[in-house]
């Protein structure tokens, strides 16, 4: 086989990807049609074009005006389900998914809203793709700690549907360490941990130093900064932290500078995987993330079976699934 035949074939693992990320602009639609909700575009397409963007700030502006559109619990079910098929077709077989309860709390949508929707939708995944999912819950780092602990706080109800939590949104001017209590109370309820790190944010040494010291990551996303400091590399090596590179997001708003950079992290004996961070967005899901960093960088088949290994390795598996993938 050739090799971008072996990358859409090969079982896949998903560990970076925001499911807020994964809303269609025909699914905006659809949903404020629903909730009766007025958009200022005429069509998706439209919307697509007048929201461009050129940073994670400005990313983040459409990724939160859309989102609006989710309100009940069924707009969350439907969200959800729509990536699980969507991945199952690239051959997922295991995700963690991030959410980020404070974009809908914040608007008045309850915890319980969002979680009820998600988890109905992991449920029916197993049984109807045999796709295994987790949740991984995301905080906002732009709003205050004590806001973030709050959330952790309500979550405790539905501790055993989460496995774990992170840490997104605008990271200039927030660091690890503004979090630091909530990750500590995050770790003793048996949450794993890991945050984002994101590519060429100010700061981004010390925000990967303070992960990985302060916070005591399990995993890292992006983190790919790591190669500017061969300390820090090779302590990510030595600990066998996981990072969950994003090819085409990286690419998409950093132009080509970080080009091949997933290889380089691979060469180094990083244990990288590779994901699809906001494919909605970023135009591009599993599949087509493994076919980027082909594109950069040719991948031997061996390769690309150590890249989509890595991630189950560094997954949060229970174990029976672990026994299954690995
Ligand atoms: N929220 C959604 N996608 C994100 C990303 N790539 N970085 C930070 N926050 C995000
Ligand atoms: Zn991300």
């Amino acid at each position: 086989t050739d090799v971008a035949s072996f990358i859409a074939a090969v079982p896949k693992c998903e560990l970076h990807l925001h499911i807020e990320g994964t809303l269609e602009g025909e699914l905006v639609f659809e949903l404020a049609r629903r909730n009766g909700i007025d958009l200022p575009y005429a069509d998706a397409d439209q919307m697509k074009r007048e929201s461009p963007f050129h940073d994670l700030a400005s990313f983040l502006v459409g990724y939160y005006r859309n989102m609006q559109v989710l309100v009940t619990e069924r707009d969350f079910y439907d969200l959800a389900t729509a990536y699980f098929t969507r991945a199952t077709a690239q051959n997922v077989r295991y995700a963690e998914i991030f959410f980020d309860p404070q974009a809908h709390t914040s608007r008045g949508v309850e915890f319980g809203t969002v979680l009820r929707g998600l988890r109905r939708a992991v449920v029916d995944a197993r049984r109807t793709l045999d796709l295994h999912v987790s949740l991984i819950m995301c905080f906002l780092r732009d709003f205050p700690a004590e806001y973030a602990m709050a959330t952790l706080m309500e979550s405790l109800p539905y501790r055993e549907w989460i496995v774990g939590v992170g840490l997104d949104s605008d990271e200039r001017g927030n660091p690890p360490v503004k979090f630091e209590k909530v990750f500590a109370r995050a770790r003793a309820e048996g949450y794993l941990l890991t945050m984002h790190c994101d590519v060429d944010q100010p700061g981004t040494l010390d925000h990967i130093r303070q992960a990985l010291d302060v916070i005591g990551v399990d995993r890292i996303d992006h983190g790919v900064n790591v190669l500017e400091d061969p300390a820090l590399l090779a302590e990510v090596v030595q600990r066998g932290i996981g990072l969950t590179v994003c090819p085409i997001s990286n690419g998409f708003v950093r132009g080509s500078a970080w080009e091949g950079a997933t290889k380089r992290l691979l060469d180094t004996g990083v244990l990288v995987s590779v994901n699809s961070d906001d494919p909605a967005y970023f135009d591009g899901y599993l599949t087509d993330c493994f076919l980027r960093v082909h594109r950069e960088t040719p991948l031997s088949i061996a390769e690309v079976r150590t890249l989509a290994r890595n991630a189950f390795e560094t997954a949060w598996l229970p174990t029976t699934l672990r026994t299954r993938f690995l």
